[in-house]
């Protein structure tokens, strides 16, 4: 989603922004601008991509403070006019902005009344014309951003220069995040740490209400009624370093093939294979205290919503406790009743998604305990729960979500197993567990060694009008993650079934030559999927068939992809992987964008 870079320091500032917004451009935007201290402000904006602002930036310019953005749209459409910044005051300012006024059309029509003409249709502009009407009265800078943020009602993570503080950045954060770089004589500001990561690993996160006066020589935050609020200097973790695509030709063939490494990571030091049990520190869970919760409910969207689908079915047949699986932006809106013997987790890889921050704020204003299963440390979630899981995949570029969706299942299976080990798990059964988790590693190494040779499947997918999923129980949810990526990433129209569901509905899709995509490994509802499968290719449906090695069930398919064997509670690790690889391949035979599929940011930080 939208992203704010900001500088101010010795060295020339276009330069540090533009590298900052590449470092950015994972992040998914459809155009982006830099504005530079000076007597007006300067401007200067593009559609497109950060290549193209390159193309309009002139050379050699020589301020030393400025702010860039790269715009997600929002509010109005794909435009230069509606591209950040956004100047006010003749000049006086200008500001980059993530995050929604909700108050915007109200505001915009007094300030019409006043005179104010708007070249925008954005809410930022809005703000922009507040701040520098709130600079007449006022006159400070930093007292005019703070009396225009009163008067707006929404989320915001802004950033302003102004002509009379040509060493100085304005920041604020309410929902949307900001954290600050510590330099030598420089400060930088980014939405994201990973713009930082070339100049400084002393990072300061801004936290809701705060208001930041960032300026060379160091930083100053006060809330927004001007109290004084100290901020910790944190170290960015080394973990930032990795997000680069070294030799692969994009972002997500890099992160398919980091699973083995970053599932490895997140076991690591947190599973006791002799006693069988699990120990997520961050969780200061007692086995006491596990054992008087009566639901978990797992939260999340998208992937990770996916991922939750899985845990839920551990939890809920391993340890023996009701456990459900929620879509945030429905869980949020649905006034739940939340039980405080309950445990909710929020599930994100980016720790900053809206709807799943909004999901977690509900349960604890009804006084539920809720806890993050999150990647991004430091992240909005992370630091609204409080305490939670780490999931440890690494930096993730690719909008596409692949080595967070295993790397979820995998802390959700810690989880289960610390839990049912305090319930009902016998030693024997947890060690069993805990062998069979410690394996996977290994076995996704091997099944990503060997080339996959997808070829025909591709091109029969690259004719469709719209491909099917199936699957059964954990198989469903892995399913549902492989119709997901197919379609985000080539556009063609998925669906993804319970098995069960296919005849009360959709096999009225199937005619000669549809492709249907069945998960199928050697568990226990094996024999179930295999007579759905049979009333598909009866309808001349093309089966492409994932499924355990060995098995003969490969003989009923059109074209047969075997993952290694493993038991049942593990087949989502693998058989995933075909299905991030065929979207991937697909999506590269048919020229798409793989990094950035159109329309789609890598953390959704808008409702
Ligand atoms: C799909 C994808 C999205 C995210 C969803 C939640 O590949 O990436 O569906 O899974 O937007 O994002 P996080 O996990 O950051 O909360």
């Amino acid at each position: 989603m939208c992203g704010i870079v900001g500088y101010v320091g010795q060295r020339r500032a276009t330069p540090v922004l533009l590298e900052g917004l590449r470092r950015l451009e994972y992040r998914g935007y459809d155009s982006a601008g830099i504005a530079l201290a000076g007597s007006p402000v300067q401007v200067h904006r593009s559609v497109g991509r950060v290549a193209d602002l390159r193309g309009v930036v002139p050379e050699g310019l020589t301020p030393k403070t400025g702010i860039a953005h790269t715009r997600w749209a929002t509010h109005g459409g794909v435009t230069l006019e509606n591209a950040h910044p956004h100047v006010a005051g003749g000049g006086k300012l200008a500001l980059v902005h993530n995050g929604i006024i909700e108050n915007a059309s109200v505001l915009r029509a007094s300030l019409r009344a006043e005179g104010v003409v708007f070249e925008s249709e954005t809410d930022t502009e809005v703000l922009a014309h507040l701040i520098a009407k709130c600079l007449e009265g006022e006159g400070d800078p930093l007292a005019a951003v703070t009396a225009a943020l009163q008067l707006v009602r929404g989320t915001w993570g802004i950033a302003v220069i102004f002509s009379a503080l040509p060493d100085t950045i304005i920041a604020a954060r309410n929902g949307s995040p900001l954290v600050l770089g510590l330099g030598e004589g420089e400060t930088f500001l980014a939405s994201d740490p990973h713009a930082l990561v070339p100049y400084t690993r002393r990072v300061v996160y801004l936290q809701d209400g705060d208001v930041a006066r960032i300026q060379s020589s160091g930083i100053e935050t006060t809330t927004l009624d001007g109290a004084p609020r100290s901020r910790v200097v944190e170290t960015l973790e080394a973990e930032w370093a990795e997000a680069e695509k070294g030799d692969y030709p994009n972002f997500m063939l890099k992160e398919i093939h980091e699973q083995p490494a970053a599932l490895r990571r997140c076991l690591s030091g947190r599973v006791v294979v002799q006693e069988g049990r699990a120990n997520l520190g961050g969780l200061e869970l007692s086995s006491r205290e596990l054992n008087a919760f009566r639901r978990v409910g797992l939260i999340g969207c998208g992937t990770a919503h996916y991922a939750c689908r899985v845990g839920a079915m551990a939890i809920e047949q391993l340890a023996r406790v009701p456990a459900t699986a929620e879509v945030a932006s429905e869980f949020r809106h649905r006034n739940p009743v939340i039980d405080p013997k309950s445990l909710y987790f929020a599930v994100s890889q980016s720790g900053e998604t809206a709807d799943t921050l909004g999901a977690l704020k509900e349960v604890q204003i009804k006084g539920g305990h809720v806890m993050g299963v999150v990647n991004v440390v430091g992240s909005s979630i992370a630091r609204q729960c409080g305490n939670g899981v780490y999931i440890h995949s690494g930096p993730e570029m690719a909008v596409a979500s692949t080595k967070a969706f295993s790397n979820m299942i995998a802390s959700l299976y810690l989880f289960t197993l610390q839990l049912a080990r305090a319930r009902t798990l016998a030693p024997y059964e947890g060690r069993d567990f805990a062998q069979g988790l410690m394996d996977v590693p290994d076995l996704v190494e091997g099944f990503l060694a060997k080339k996959l040779d997808v070829a025909r499947v591709v091109e029969w997918l690259s004719e469709c009008r719209s491909v099917l999923f199936m699957g059964r129980g954990l198989s469903e949810a892995v399913a549902a993650e492989g119709a997901l990526k197919l379609m985000e990433l080539t556009y063609i129209p998925c669906l993804a079934y319970a098995s069960g569901e296919m005849k009360h509905g959709p096999i009225a899709l199937l005619e000669e030559g549809s492709v249907v995509i069945v998960v199928a490994p050697d568990d226990e509802v094996r024999d179930k999927t295999l007579s759905n499968l049979q009333e598909c290719r009866a309808r001349g449906a093309r089966v492409v068939l994932i499924h355990t090695e060995g098995d003969p069930i490969a003989e009923e398919a059109d074209f047969a992809i075997a993952v290694p064997k493993t038991s049942r509670w593990f087949t989502p690790f693998l058989t995933v992987l075909p299905l991030q690889l065929l979207a991937y391949e697909t999506a590269l035979a048919m020229g798409r964008d793989i990094d950035r599929p159109r329309n789609l940011a890598k953390s959704v930080t808008v409702e």
